[in-house]
């Protein structure tokens, strides 16, 4: 797959803001400061077109990003990051209820990418996260990120302890934004979901 286009839509804070051309939708969750906005930005190989920084929690509204690429046209969505301690439990709350509703009930919603940070156990929050996928029974794959920070030699370790974590047989996509590791395989992955 080849992508042509990336444009940002627009930051949706209700329904009345999502789009309704029915085109694929792929979404991403994880803790904040994973590499969430990285991931999409070398996936589109775009330097900054999502916006990311070093401050964690500062994406608070869904994200639709407008991808045109040879396969099909899609969106891509970059949900809030969960986890982030430096914010009230109101808020907290308030945001986990709207990315829930948003996942449980969106219609063009082809896969969840959860991206987990390949060099740390996943978080409590990553396995509610994860095991909540599981029970809405929403197409998931989970992405272990920042793999250059983790010698080649220790991928297989690390994403072992995430799967047994996680419980779950499924193997994670070894990626990297920085150096692009796991890049072919995510668009492989992706065109496979919005292949009309
Ligand atoms: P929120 O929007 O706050 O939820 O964060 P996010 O998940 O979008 O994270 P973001 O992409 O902003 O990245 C956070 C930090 O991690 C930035 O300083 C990135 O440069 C760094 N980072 C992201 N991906 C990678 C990676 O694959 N390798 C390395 N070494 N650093 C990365
Ligand atoms: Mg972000």
């Amino acid at each position: 797959m080849q992508i042509k286009k990336a444009s940002f839509l627009r930051g949706a804070v209700g329904p009345s803001q999502y789009p309704d051309d029915g085109f694929p939708e792929i979404a991403l969750v994880g803790r904040s400061n994973v590499g969430k906005s990285s991931l999409i930005n070398r996936l589109i190989n775009r330097k900054n077109l999502a916006r990311t920084s070093a401050q964690p929690g500062k994406t608070q509204q869904l994200n639709y990003y407008a991808i045109q690429s040879d396969i099909a046209p899609f969106y891509l969505v970059d949900c809030p990051g969960y986890g982030y301690a430096r914010v009230s439990r109101t808020e907290k709350e308030k945001w986990q209820a709207f990315i829930e509703k948003y996942l449980a009930n969106r219609v063009p919603l082809v896969l969840v990418l959860q991206v987990i940070d390949i060099r740390h156990e996943p978080s409590k929050d990553d396995i509610a996260m994860f095991n909540w996928l599981m029970d809405q029974d929403l197409p998931v794959a989970v992405v272990a990120t920042k793999a250059d920070k983790v010698p080649k030699g220790k991928w297989q370790a690390h994403t072992s302890k995430i799967m047994r974590a996680l419980d779950s047989p499924k193997k994670p996509l070894i990626f990297s934004a920085e150096s692009g590791i796991g890049l072919d395989q995510l668009k492989d992955l992706i065109e496979e979901l919005v292949e009309p």
